[in-house]
Parts: structure tokens; C-alpha cells; sequence
């Protein structure tokens, strides 16, 4: 009787799960099934051509979602403007300057005009980090689901206690990932993004030149890449200067990062730490020498990167400007 009980609850609930996964769940062609059947081809045209007027907007999308999907999860928070009575993720110190927010803007706008109010920003986001990821990288297309709301809350002190700062050490990142579900090896998997894009000096630290105040550059840093980041940064101009991250490909998302790493030319200490470790560093030498391999597993990890914590159905709205709540 009892058994006859759950079975019934739990088929109940399966069923209710189909049926109301249209309007609830995460899928995919989310929005072939509502008004806007064509919103994954107008961002991917829109995304297409900002790249090629300026390729710096597809490492910035990517790490917008990273920061999106690390704080509160992939509700667009990221993309909230401050008020007089609250301090955004935007305004978060110190700064962590992301740019890119007019692309988002600007393809919420088109979307806006074809179909108002069905397209979340946070969906936004996440369809441009994918086609920033397909335009960048030699890999096959591939799926992301829709139906992420946004969220109404942003708070700039959550950034530092979510996004994991240039300076930690292995452990320090492997905890990190794991408290957004992510395992050691996706956690080295998606260090291979630092393939593309650039970095202010600021976050470089001090690596080459004055590590951990030694007076010395960080022994574990190539002395060329050393004195290249010394030339660079340090010669007296603004503190917003940036510095490539992959000096082999800087334009391509492949897996030369890992190469780079190998021979002590990664950026930060996140990226330098992943040697010290007997496990990441058996995944820096696969992703290395396996660059399909390390295809294959970047796209899944960064799906479900992309699933982080999402709000679903009544959880969240769907913002009509994506920089501030409804
Ligand atoms: C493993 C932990 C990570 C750390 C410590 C880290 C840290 C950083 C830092 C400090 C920068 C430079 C920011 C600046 O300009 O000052 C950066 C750049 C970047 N990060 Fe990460 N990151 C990590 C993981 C990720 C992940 C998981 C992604 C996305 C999947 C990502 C995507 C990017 C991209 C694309 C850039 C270049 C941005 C540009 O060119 O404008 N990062 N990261
Ligand atoms: C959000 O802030 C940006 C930059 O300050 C500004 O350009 C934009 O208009 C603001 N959004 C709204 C809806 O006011
Ligand atoms: C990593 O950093 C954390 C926090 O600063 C520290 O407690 C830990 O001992 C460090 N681990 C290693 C292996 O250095
Ligand atoms: C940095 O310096 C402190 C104090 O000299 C030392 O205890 C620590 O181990 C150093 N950290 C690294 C990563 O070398
Ligand atoms: C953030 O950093 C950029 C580049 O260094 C700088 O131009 C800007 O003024 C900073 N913003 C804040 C609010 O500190």
C-alpha cells in the first residue's frame, strides 16, 4: 500500500515534470516553443559581427558569464546596475573590471523589439559566451539549454567571496569549484579559457619583478615572459594597461594555454598553481598533448558552468532592460 503510494507520487511527479517543463525547466530550443523561435540565430549573427569589428568582445563575454554564473548563479546579476540604495557586482572593489555589458545591452534591445519580454538576460549572456566560444575555437556546435530568469539581486561584496582571485593557490581554487559544483578537473578544464584574452597589470600582481615581496620575480615564472610583463607594465603609463595570457595563440581558443603552463609561461599564480599538484598537474600534461580531447570536455564544462545555481520558471523574472530589475 505504502509502496503503491510513492510509485504513484513519484509517476506524478514525472509526469508533471514533462508537462511543465515547457514553461519551468531549463531545455533545449527553449524559445522555439514560445513567440521568438529565432533568438539562439539573431545572437549568434549579432555576436558574429561584434567579434569581427572587435575580437576582445568574446574573451569579455566569456568571463562576464563566469562572473554571472560564480556569484548567485547564472541570473544575470552580473549585469545589474547599482542603486542609491545598493552596490551592484559591477561596482564590486576591487575592481574587477568587466567590459562587453553594451554587447548584452544591444542584443536585449533587438530582442526586446522583436519579441518584448520573453528573452532573459541571463539566456543572453549565456547564448554569447557559446557563440564567443564557437567563434574563437575549432569546435563542433554545440547545445545550451535556455530558460535561465533573471534574478533581482546583486551585492558588489559577494564578488570577492564567489570569484576566485588571480593569487590562489590549488587547493584554494579546487574548493572554490567545488562550491559551485565543479570538479578538479573541470576546474582545470575551464582554466584552459585563459587561452584567449588579455589581462590588466594590476592583476598580474607582481610576479615579475617583486614576487610575494622577495625583491625577486617568482622563481616558477619563465625569466623571457618576466622580463616581457616587466617592459610592459611597469613602465610608468596607466594602471589600466593589459598584458596577452597566451602568448603562443593569444587568439584562439585551443589548448596551447596548457603548453604555455608547461614551460612556466602562465599569467597568474591560479594558472602557475595547477603544477604543484600531483592531479592537476596530470590534467595541465593530458589537456597539453590531447587538444580534441580537451575540446570535447572544455564544451561540457562549460554547459554546465552554464547551469550554476540557475533560477527557473516563477524563481526570477525576465528583466525588459538588462541593467536594471524590473
Ligand atoms: C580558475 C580560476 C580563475 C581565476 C583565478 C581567473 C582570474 C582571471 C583574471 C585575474 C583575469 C584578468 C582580469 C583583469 O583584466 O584584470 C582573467 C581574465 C579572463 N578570464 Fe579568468 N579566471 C579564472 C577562471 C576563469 C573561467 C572559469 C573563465 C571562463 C570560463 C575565465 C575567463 C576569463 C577570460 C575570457 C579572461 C580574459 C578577459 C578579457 O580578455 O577581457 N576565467 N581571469
Ligand atoms: C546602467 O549604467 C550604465 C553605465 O553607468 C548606463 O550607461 C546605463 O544607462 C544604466 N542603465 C540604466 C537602465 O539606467
Ligand atoms: C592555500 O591557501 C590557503 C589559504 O590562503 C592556505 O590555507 C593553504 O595552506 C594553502 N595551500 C597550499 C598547498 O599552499
Ligand atoms: C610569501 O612570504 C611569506 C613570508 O615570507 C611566506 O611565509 C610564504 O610562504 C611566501 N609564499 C609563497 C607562495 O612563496
Ligand atoms: C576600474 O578600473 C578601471 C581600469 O583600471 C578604471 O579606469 C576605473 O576607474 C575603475 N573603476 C572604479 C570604480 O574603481
Amino acid at each position: 500500500m505504502k509502496l503503491t503510494v510513492i510509485l504513484c507520487f513519484v509517476v506524478l511527479g514525472f509526469l508533471t515534470s514533462i508537462m511543465g517543463a515547457t514553461e519551468d525547466g531549463l531545455m533545449y530550443d527553449y524559445y522555439k516553443r514560445t513567440t521568438c523561435p529565432h533568438v539562439e540565430i539573431i545572437i549568434a549573427k549579432m555576436m558574429r559581427d561584434f567579434v569581427r569589428q572587435d575580437f576582445r568582445v568574446a574573451p569579455r563575454i566569456i568571463r562576464m558569464h563566469f562572473h554571472d554564473c560564480f556569484v548567485r548563479g547564472c541570473d544575470g546579476s552580473v549585469l545589474l546596475n547599482s542603486t542609491a540604495e545598493n552596490k551592484a557586482e559591477k561596482d564590486a572593489r576591487p575592481n574587477t573590471s568587466l567590459k562587453g555589458y553594451d554587447v548584452i545591452d544591444r542584443i536585449k534591445d533587438t530582442l526586446e523589439d522583436i519579441c518584448p519580454n520573453t528573452v532573459s538576460c541571463a539566456d543572453i549572456l549565456a547564448y554569447a559566451a557559446r557563440e564567443s566560444v564557437q567563434l574563437t575555437g575549432k569546435f563542433p556546435r554545440y547545445l545550451v539549454q535556455g530558460g535561465r530568469k533573471d534574478g533581482r539581486i546583486s551585492r558588489d561584496i559577494e564578488v570577492s567571496r564567489n570569484i576566485p582571485p588571480s593569487s590562489f593557490n590549488v587547493s584554494s581554487l579546487i574548493l572554490n569549484f567545488a562550491s559551485k559544483g565543479l570538479s578538479l578537473e573541470e576546474m582545470v578544464t575551464l582554466s584552459g579559457i585563459h587561452s584567449i584574452g588579455v589581462s590588466s597589470c594590476f592583476s598580474v600582481g607582481k610576479r615579475y619583478s617583486n614576487f610575494n615581496n622577495t625583491g625577486n620575480p617568482d622563481p616558477t615564472l619563465d625569466s623571457d615572459l618576466a622580463d616581457s610583463l616587466r617592459r610592459q607594465c611597469d613602465n610608468g603609463t596607466t594602471a589600466s594597461k593589459t598584458v596577452i595570457m597566451d602568448t603562443i595563440t593569444p587568439n584562439v581558443l585551443d589548448n596551447k594555454y596548457y603548453v604555455g603552463l608547461l614551460q612556466n609561461k602562465g599569467l597568474f599564480t591560479s594558472d602557475a598553481t595547477l603544477l604543484t599538484d600531483r592531479q592537476t598537474l596530470r590534467e595541465v600534461t593530458s589537456n597539453a598533448n590531447q587538444a580534441r580531447a580537451w575540446e570535447m570536455k572544455f564544451v561540457d564544462a562549460m554547459v554546465k558552468m552554464g547551469e550554476i545555481e540557475v533560477l527557473i520558471g516563477e524563481q526570477g523574472e525576465v528583466r525588459k532592460k538588462c541593467s536594471i530589475v524590473n
